[in-house]
């Protein structure tokens, strides 16, 4: 998604935002740009297609802005292709602005625009804005931009610059994230906070319509009706190495590597005498014992993460669920109300579907937990309760350490639900726990075990076109989220099936130009999946297995091209340690087919719009 940085102070200015824009490069973009007021209070705007990169080098061939004030974007093309013209900032004559987001009527304000004679170079709705703006400017920027908020209709951020008041910059928001950093003598605005960690730990959050002005030593905001406010300042609790690549060639290895103290830094706070406690955000032995479904509603990776809670809660608590892509349970009239739980999963907390579908839940009366990373964003702000998976800021576009900590929360979530529900008795629910609390141990070995048959096998899948991952039960839940994780950073099709399904139709795809990535890590449905193994083999696919040890003991040689053997763990937490070799795998194919991981084409990490 797009991201907006925007400097006040002593700094050369173009390089604090290339800075700031490179940390949000994960965030997912295909062009850049900034705009400085230079040394003899001009805007000076420069702005490319393509990677930051491309920017750079215009900016050392131009010349870069020299200047102590400015705003700048990376676009992810939403409305006219990628290219130059229609990257960010964008001006009009007494307006320079970055947007995030979408205003939803540009057409409509473009059409009463050009009316007035205006006219327009690219096809973005920000220029729309930037013209609106300028039409109603009236020398008070403030009364400007709340002219403007009132014509617009959508979900956005947006810096903004008035060329008649070249010592500050301007804030809004409705929906779309925003944050202003203060630091001694300088002020930023950022779309997330690790965009500034190098420069400072301190931020405000804005909220939806307020207003912030920004200079090199004050911060001010107004509220939606114009009245000044205070706001509380706030501390991040990521470091700046946390949000660093330390070495490592990829941020995505990086968090793969990360994943044990992911784990058990979301799970210890969480247990008391040897039980899981959820106590901090509300959710009491009362409250869960006469909970009657649970419906968990996502997207991504975190919808994966879900699925696997699905099977757990439902295996061991014995309480149905149901879980719901977010697009599609905010428009399908679902079946919510009082008395029900909503889980909504999130690691950005910003999805505007997820987002969209708690509001909804909410409006029908059911209660929303929410399970998030990114504290004090709009998921976790709106939902009646919150349980922070702890995983740190994770810059990978693909989702792993936050996967692993929101399976981890399913986990402790569903352990607490089966003792207030009195399906599993306080002993059986300290050993689940206790074996829980024992992951990190188990995914650092399997890291490091599986790094190179992972490597191998990624070495034999890049010619391939496409897969297909198959599993049962835990295995299936899993097996999705591989897939997901292959396709996004490889650009390999694939797909997930339940094993079982496959002779209903998928199997007519199989030969010997698709491989098979079967994950078999349950002991009763070991010898189901085999045999649908052995249909795929005797098709001709290439068979690439992941089990555990005691499973590869009950399977014959030849059934397998490759196996990927992981220790045999408590089979309800195999999830944990069977996601590792899909997500290395995952990773190796990407970097052998010379893609970068990080940031994969197309996708973005925060999905802010539709
Ligand atoms: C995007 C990301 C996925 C992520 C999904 C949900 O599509 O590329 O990796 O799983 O959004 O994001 P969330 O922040 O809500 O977990």
């Amino acid at each position: 998604m797009c991201g907006i940085v925007g400097y006040a102070g002593p700094r050369d200015c173009s390089e604090v935002l290339v800075s700031t824009l490179t940390n949000l490069e994960y965030r997912g973009y295909d062009s850049a740009g900034i705009a400085v007021f230079d040394e003899k209070n001009i805007i000076e705007t420069v702005k490319s297609e393509g990677k930051l990169s491309n920017l750079k080098n215009k900016l050392e061939t131009l010349g870069k802005p020299e200047g102590h004030i400015g705003i700048g974007h990376t676009r992810w093309a939403t409305h006219g292709e990628p290219s130059d013209v229609n990257s960010h900032p964008h001006s009009a004559p007494r307006v320079t602005i970055v947007h995030n987001g979408i205003i939803e009527n540009y057409q409509e304000l473009k059409e009463f625009l050009t009316g007035k004679g205006k006219t327009f170079i690219s096809e973005t709705d920000t220029e729309v804005v930037a013209q609106l703006l300028d039409y109603y400017y009236d020398g008070d920027p403030i009364t400007t931009i709340d002219k403007v908020m009132g014509e617009v209709t959508g979900s956005f951020a947006l810096g903004i610059m008035f060329a008649e008041f070249p010592d500050r910059i301007y804030a809004v928001r409705r929906e779309s994230p925003l944050i202003v950093g203060v630091a001694d003598g300088e002020s930023f605005i950022a779309s997330d906070v690790t965009a500034i960690l190098q420069y400072t730990k301190n931020y405000y959050l804005l909220e939806h319509d307020e207003i912030a002005t920004l200079t090199r030593d004050s911060v001010s905001f107004v509220d939606k009706y114009l009245n000044p406010i205070e706001k509380e300042l706030k501390v991040a609790d990521w470091d700046r190495e946390a949000a660093q690549k330390a070495g490592y060639p990829h941020f995505m290895i990086k968090e793969i590597n990360e994943q044990p103290t992911a784990i058990s830094t979301t799970v210890n706070p969480r247990i008391r005498g040897g039980l899981p406690n959820l106590d901090e955000c509300g959710l009491t032995l009362d409250i869960l014992k006469d909970l009657k479904s649970i419906t968990v509603v996502a997207c991504g990776t975190a919808m994966h993460a879900g699925m696997v809670g699905k099977y757990v809660i439902e295996d061991i608590a014995r309480v149905p669920v149901n879980v719901d892509i977010a697009s599609e349970f905010r428009y399908r009239n679902p079946i919510i109300g009082e008395g029900d739980l909503v889980i909504i999963i999130s690691q950005s907390g910003e999805t505007a579907d997820s987002l969209a579908a708690l509001r909804l839940s909410k409006q029908r009366g059911a209660k929303v937990l929410a399970i998030v990373n990114a504290k004090g964003s709009s998921i976790a702000r709106e939902a009646d309760m919150v349980i922070y998976t702890l995983a740190g800021p994770e810059i990978a576009v693909a989702s792993t350490k936050a996967y692993i900590t929101q399976i981890s929360v399913m986990y402790l979530f569903a352990f607490e639900l089966a003792l207030a529900k009195g399906t599993v008795s306080t002993a059986e629910c300290k050993r689940l726990t206790s074996a829980l609390q024992k992951m990190p141990e188990a995914v650092k070995y399997v890291i490091e075990s599986v790094d190179e048959i992972c490597q191998y096998v990624g070495s034999k899948l890049i010619t391939a076109d496409s897969l297909l991952y198959i599993g049962r039960g835990l295995d299936y839940a899993l097996s999705m989220e591989g897939s997901l994780k292959l396709k996004e950073v490889s650009y390999i099709h694939s797909e997930s099936y339940a094993a079982g399904e496959l002779k209903h139709g998928t199997i007519s795809l199989i030969d010997d130009e698709m491989p098979v990535i079967a994950v078999a890590t349950q002991s009763d449905l070991i010898e189901k999946t085999i045999s649908n193994v052995v249909e795929v083999k005797s098709r001709g696919a290439k068979v690439i297995l992941v089990c555990t040890d005691s499973c590869a003991n009950k399977i014959k040689d030849g059934i397998a091209d490759y196996k990927i053997i992981i220790p045999h763990i408590d089979e309800l937490l195999m999830p944990i340690t069977a996601v590792l070799p899909l997500q290395i795998l995952a990773y190796y194919t990407s970097v052998n087919r010379g893609n970068n991981p990080d940031q994969p084409r197309n996708l973005a990490k925060s999905v802010t719009v539709e």
